[in-house]
Formats: C-alpha cells, structure tokens, sequence
C-alpha cells in the first residue's frame, strides 16, 4: 500500500506522578494500581498544551527523518484534549514548527493516531503529498477528575508523532467505530448557555472500566487477526506488536488469546500510563529508537478506546 514511515519522535512532560502520589490524593495504593493496570508512574503537564508537546515530538520525527517542516504537504493530528478546541492542535503545531501545509485533526480518542495515519496515508494515495506529518498529542490531566480513584490513576499526558511518505511498506489497516456513549464519554460541560436544557455533564472522562476492558480485548484480538489475514501472515509472524498502553492485563490476556509471546509486545505504560492518542506512537518511537529493529520486520500496531472505536495496523520496517 501507500507509505513508509521516515521517521519517529515522542515527547513527554517533565514532571511525574508516581503512584504514592496519587495515594494521598484519592483511596488508592501503588499495590493496587500495579496490580489492577501496571502503572507506576506517568508524565503530567503543569502548562504545556497538546499542541506545546505534539510540536516537540513532531521536531523530534522531523529531525529522525531528515528533513524540514516546509518539506511537509500535510499534518493530521488526533487528540481528545486540546486546550482549545479551535484552533486546531494540528494548526497550532503547524505554526509552532514552522510549517505551512493544510493542518487538521481527528477525533476518535485512543484509536486516534491509527485513525489519523490511515487518513493521511488515504491522502497519500490519492497522491500530490510527498511528507506528512501524523502525530497524537495528549494533555489528558486537564480532563480527568483528579477525585475519581477508578480513572485518575489510569492516565498520562504526552505526544508522538511520524513522518510518512509515499511507499510500499503499510500493508494492511482496519479501522472500527461502534458508536454510542454508554461505555466512555468525555462530555464538555454546558458552558454558560442559558437556554441548555438537558443535565450538566461536567468535563471529566466517564468510562465503565470493565466493559472497556472486554472491548479492548476482543478488539486487539480480531484486529490484529484481521490485518494479518488481510497481508496473507499469521499474527505468530509479526516481529513486534505496539498495542495501545491501557492496561496490562488487557495486553497480556489479548496476548494469550492470539498464542503470541509477551515480549513481542512493546510495553512502557509502567512508566507513562494511559496517553490516549499518544500510547501508540511514544511506544512506536520507544521501539524504533531501541535498535532492535530490523530491515523488513513486521510490526502491527493496534489500539481501542472512546467512540467505541478500535484500529489496527501492519507495516514492514
Ligand atoms: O484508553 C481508553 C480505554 N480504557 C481502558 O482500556 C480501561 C479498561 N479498564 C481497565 O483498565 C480496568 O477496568 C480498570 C483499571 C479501570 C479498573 O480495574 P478493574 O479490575 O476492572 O476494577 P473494577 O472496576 O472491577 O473495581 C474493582 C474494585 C472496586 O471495589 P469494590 O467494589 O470491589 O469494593 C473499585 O471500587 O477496585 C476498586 N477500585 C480501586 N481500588 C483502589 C477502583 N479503582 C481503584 C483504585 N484504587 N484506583
């Protein structure tokens, strides 16, 4: 199909929260969060925006790449947490970074990133694009509520970003929305309308943990055999598996299932927690960076979240 990857860069806040922290915040314990999800800690703005880290992680994949932000024909960003929601974070990198492309995001939470790459790589095939720029960026501690233990543990903030161009090396994609708000919403809060009728819904992620979590199984699960059919390889054949970092026990029991090793599993949610749009680049770009990686290995990427949607990808190095 339509791209190859040039080049990768995350970037995440300075400071970070480990889970004593949070334990004299809410009833919560470093036992408890390890155990129930695997974080130890993650990264938390104290005043740079999504749009402030997805640039730094986009210099950092321009950088990798070799080339110059007026080199770009196209940036498309996802995010669930701008600081604005106009303009967009893709508008606001673009000025930051120098550039001077069409900049827009997408919005389907979690699987965002693997939604904004097949976008861009769509616009790559259609053709007149030689690099663009595909980058998730979250700034999640500005819409969590920092007094629901079931949530506030679970997530971090962060960016990553690629830059693709036009190649043979994406060979297979599925994309998966299931919509409805019953699951996981992140509502706006109404603002000071005087005329809204329906119940305040503040700003806050409302997830239910557990119906999430069978979601995101079964949907790593059948994406990931999914796109293996769909390149004519078995998911034993992929060299490397970047999975959205959510939870631990969702990845090891999607692992089980699909009969592959855990360590072909790239995990760093230890460390960052749950960064939304973010998770599956900053791990990409943890991978990539790592030298593990060799010519012509297969890695499939594969996240889930909001929407409900899901998304799954397969590339050759
Ligand atoms: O990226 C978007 C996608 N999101 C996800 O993938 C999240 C998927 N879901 C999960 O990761 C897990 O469901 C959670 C980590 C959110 C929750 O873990 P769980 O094992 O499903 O816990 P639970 O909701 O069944 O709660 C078990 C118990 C409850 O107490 P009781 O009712 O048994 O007394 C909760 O109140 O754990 C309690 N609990 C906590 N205890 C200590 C919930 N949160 C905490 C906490 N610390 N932070």
């Amino acid at each position: 199909m339509s791209i190859q990857i040039l080049g990768t860069g995350a970037y995440v806040p300075e400071r970070i929260v480990t889970n004593d922290d949070l334990s004299r915040m809410v009833d919560t314990s470093d036992e408890w969060i390890q155990q129930r999800v695997g974080v130890r800690e993650r990264h938390v703005s104290v005043s740079e925006s999504a749009a402030d880290m997805g640039a730094k992680a986009a210099q950092r994949a321009l950088e990798a790449a070799g080339i110059t932000a007026d080199q770009l024909d196209l940036i498309v960003g996802a995010t669930v947490s701008p600081d604005r929601i106009c303009p967009s974070v893709s508008a606001s990198v673009q000025e930051q970074i120098g550039a001077s492309c069409p900049a827009f995001d997408v919005n389907s939470a979690c699987s965002g990133f693997l939604f904004a790459l097949d976008t861009a790589a769509a616009f790559i095939a259609r053709g007149g694009i030689r690099y663009a720029l595909v980058l998730g960026a979250e700034r999640l501690s500005r819409i969590v509520d920092w007094s629901d233990r079931s949530t506030c543990v679970i997530f971090g903030d962060g960016a990553g970003a690629f830059v693709i161009a036009p190649g043979e090396n994406y060979l297979a994609s599925h994309l998966f929305t299931q919509g409805g708000d019953s699951v996981l919403a992140i509502p706006l809060g109404k603002g000071n309308s005087p005329f809204y009728e329906k119940e305040e819904e503040p700003l806050a992620v409302h997830m239910s943990g557990q119906e999430t979590f069978k979601f995101a199984v079964k949907q790593i699960v059948g994406g990931l055999n999914l796109i293996a059919e769909q390149a004519g390889v078995t998911p034993d054949q992929f060299d490397y598996i970047v999975p959205h970092q959510a939870n631990y026990r969702i990845i090891d029991l999607a692992a089980r299932r699909l009969g592959i090793p855990m360590e072909r599993f790239m995990l760093n949610l230890d460390r960052y927690g749950n960064t939304s749009s973010a998770s599956v680049p900053i791990s990409f770009d943890e991978l990539a960076r790592s030298g593990k990686l060799k010519k012509g290995d297969l890695i499939a990427m594969c996240a889930f979240g909001g929407g409900l949607s899901s998304a799954a990808c397969l590339i050759r190095w």
